[in-house]
């Protein structure tokens, strides 16, 4: 008993030492931009930073499908009891049937789901449906080592490496040709170690906007089947690329076709309503995992409960039951148009400031060949530095713009800072 509380004693002093030695952390480097954007005075200014949609005049939207969805809820929901451990069955069939069937449209996604192929999960967003098939990848997986293409989304590399894995680079974009560095992509893919995993980024590649054509991903598919990876899909933009969600997905058409096939028998998608139904705060998105086995999945469905249950119990209502309205409520129709509505202002942006650009001595082509909500500008740190110090445009220092920022008010500002950096 003595012993006992002495050694909670001096448990505690060493805890409290170490709190006055804890070092200040960085701020994010897409988040601490809006932190940063916050606090400039200058009326000019503009938040190129963080991956989130505003309209014509700057403003974040709530797209008129959800808040009818949400109009449904407020007046007939009976309660708010916790859902499930893995989210609602409702959502996880909605989210199976529009991704992998296609909307009752792709024969090879219908059998995976008929034959209990598919598990899915509510999870809490893009970000928390990779952190959770990291988690569990690490537990189960016999390979820590995860290839993520340079550049990637900031976090990734921070996610997995959390949860214990490895991450590694492959090659993917040259930055002094403005490009996709295919040739490299597949030469650093072909010496992956066998039966790692690796991540792909479904279409709108995050940061760089560059998508792999449909002969370059079959090119990347025969090497995963030769080694034996096991692909981890990120799909966080679907439909920003078309303006249509059903034809952004061709790679999953394709994963499908190769699992029923059983050439590439397993493989996990992580997705998010966030940006394509404008649901970011409500956290909603899912991961998904295909199995070999009707009986493989209920073990693996186990086991994502048994994850998933220490961490938050269960993710949040709210979103999902917004989907569920669209999907089930006769909203779907509508909440296409809108997404397109918003991927069409975001080309027409784009084609503008690339208008706006002087061609002379930087040549900006690149921009009309990526697609989404970004542009990688191939600005160095320096350029973006003097970006936000001398016309407080702020962006990530990578040179990436969310071209949401950019609206008929400001494009012309923007383009005549950018050509004064790239002049001298
Ligand atoms: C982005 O890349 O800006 C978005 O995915 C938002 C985020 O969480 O980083």
């Amino acid at each position: 008993m003595y012993r006992h509380s002495v050694r909670r004693q001096f448990a505690t002093a060493s805890v409290l030492r170490e709190w006055h030695q804890i070092p200040l952390a960085p701020p994010d480097k897409i988040l601490g931009i809006t932190e940063a954007f916050k606090e400039d005075k200058n009326p000019n200014k503009i938040n190129l930073g963080v991956g989130a949609y505003r309209d014509n005049t700057g403003k974040p939207i709530i797209f008129p499908a959800v808040k009818k969805a949400e109009k449904k809820l407020y007046d007939n929901e009976k309660e708010k009891e916790y859902t499930a451990i893995t989210g609602s069955k409702n959502f996880q069939d909605i989210v199976k049937n529009f991704i992998f069937n296609n909307s009752n449209k792709d024969p090879n996604g219908k059998k995976l789901i008929d034959e209990g192929r598919i598990v899915t999960a509510q999870t809490i967003s893009g970000t928390g449906s990779l952190r959770v098939i990291a988690d569990f990848i690490a537990r189960f997986y016999n390979s820590k080592k995860i290839y993520v293409p340079k550049p990637t989304w900031a976090n990734h590399v921070a996610v997995f490496t959390d949860a214990g894995l490895q991450p590694e680079y492959y090659a993917y974009y040259d930055t002094s040709k403005n490009d996709l560095d295919f040739a490299n992509l597949k030469s650093s893919l072909q010496k992956a170690d066998d039966g790692s995993v690796v991540l792909l980024h479904a279409c709108c590649h995050n940061p760089t906007g560059m998508d792999l054509t449909g002969d370059q991903w079959e090119q990347v598919l025969e090497i995963i089947q030769q080694k034996k990876l096991f692909p981890l899909i990120d799909m966080a933009y679907q439909g920003f690329a078309s303006g249509s969600p059903y034809e952004d997905i061709s790679l999953i058409r394709r994963m499908t076709e190769l699992a029923v096939e059983n050439k590439i028998p397993t493989f996990a998608l992580c997705q998010s309503f966030a940006k394509n139904m404008g649901l970011y705060g409500e956290r909603t998105g899912s991961i998904s995992i295909i199995t070999e086995s009707a009986d493989q999945s209920k073990a693996i469905e186990s086991q994502l409960k048994k994850l998933i249950r220490p961490i938050y119990s269960s993710p949040p209502i709210h979103g999902s039951k917004i989907v569920e309205t669209i999907f089930n409520e006769g909203l779907l129709d509508e909440w296409l148009a809108d997404l397109d509505k918003v991927v069409g202002r975001l080309n027409t942006i784009r084609q503008k400031l690339y208008d706006n650009l002087d061609k002379s001595n930087y040549n900006w082509d690149h921009l009309l060949k990526q697609r989404g909500m970004f542009v990688y500008t191939g600005l160095n740190p320096e350029q973006m530095k003097r970006l936000r110090d001398e016309f407080s445009v702020y962006a990530t220092d990578d040179g990436r713009f969310s071209i949401s920022g950019i609206n008929d008010a400001n494009v012309e500002y923007l383009a005549d800072a950018i050509n004064q950096v790239i002049k001298k």
